[in-house]
């Protein structure tokens, strides 16, 4: 057994390379092995893609798979979390999928668990390693490799867990980055980070060979970061024009805002990759869990 998967660093190269492989290997074979192993999926956030794309992935590789989610449970009694944490391991789960809208939760979690490992599903701002690997799968599929290639993220950077894991990965893997976003959103990145900073969409899906449009979180136009919907529409939106007159590809981790940072439309352009994104997501999560919970087939079995 690996232990504990929680940031995109702290994996590194080789092992981010071991499951981007591992992904590829499992699209095409007709057989995949059947684990056995007990997974438990812990979310106390919601989540529609990445919750059932793990339950799915858990389910393919034969595991028993326990879903907990927070409203409906004891945390209504006021059980903590490390407690109902230790009570997953105790029923025996070798894996727990967690996420949490806390940053840091994961290391917080990691702390009492001596047993079973940790794998996160988002953690509050912070980081989302597998959305990153599959976000990566994605673009490999269509470029082969990253190196020297051009990716525009675009919109709420300043907040987005998928910014910060997919920062670290991309870069990891050759690829430059660009960053455009409300001067509100930017993120906070050393002054002599690498990354190609926009002001205008347009500039940077020009710039770019692909987009990760990221969702506009509604709350950020309350606490006055954003002036308006329509003023961030117009700025600053993926529209269908503007992806015709660029020629990048297009990403979005979902849930879209329709018409907000992404026409509805866009989802179905012949240089979105969304859909291919999802069904990404379930074999790198297949390949998340299989690498954790019997890392000795990586070699045995698929030869990597
Ligand atoms: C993202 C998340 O929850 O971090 N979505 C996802 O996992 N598919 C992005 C978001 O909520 O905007």
């Amino acid at each position: 057994m690996h232990h504990h998967f929680l940031t995109i660093p702290q994996l590194g190269i080789e092992r981010c390379q071991t499951i981007l492989r591992l992904a590829e290997k499992l699209r095409h074979s007709d057989a995949v092995p059947q684990l056995g192993a007990t997974v438990a999926v812990a979310f106390f956030e919601p989540s529609t893609r990445t919750r059932l794309s793990f339950e799915l992935a858990a389910q393919r590789l034969g595991c028993h798979v326990v879903s907990f989610s927070a409203p409906g449970s004891s945390i209504e009694k006021g059980e903590s979390f490390a407690d109902t944490l230790r009570t997953l391991q105790a029923m025996g789960a070798q894996a727990i999928v967690l996420r949490h809208s806390a940053s840091g939760s994961v290391h917080a979690a990691a702390r009492v668990l001596a047993r079973a490992a940790l794998i996160n599903a988002g953690d509050g701002m912070a980081e989302h390693p597998t959305q990153a690997l599959l976000d990566a799968r994605t673009l490999l599929d269509v470029f082969g490799s990253l190196d020297g290639k051009r990716i525009a993220i675009i919109g709420d950077c300043l907040h987005s867990r998928v910014f910060r894991s997919d920062y670290a990965l991309f870069q990891m893997l050759g690829a430059q980055i660009g960053i455009c976003a409300p001067p509100l959103l930017m993120p906070h990145l050393p002054k002599d980070a690498a990354v190609e900073r926009f002001s205008d969409v347009d500039v940077a899906l020009a710039w770019a060979d692909a987009a990760v449009v990221l969702r506009l979180q509604r709350e950020r136009m309350a606490a006055g970061l954003v002036p308006s919907l329509a003023d961030y529409r117009r700025r600053y939106a993926v529209t269908l024009e503007r992806i015709d007159r660029s020629s990048a590809y297009v990403l979005h981790p979902g849930p879209v805002n329709p018409g907000v940072e992404l026409d509805a439309a866009a989802v179905e352009h012949p240089r979105s990759l969304i859909a291919r994104q999802v069904t990404n997501g379930v074999l790198i999560r297949m390949a998340v869990l299989i690498e954790i919970v019997a890392p000795e087939l990586v070699q045995q079995s698929f030869h990597i």
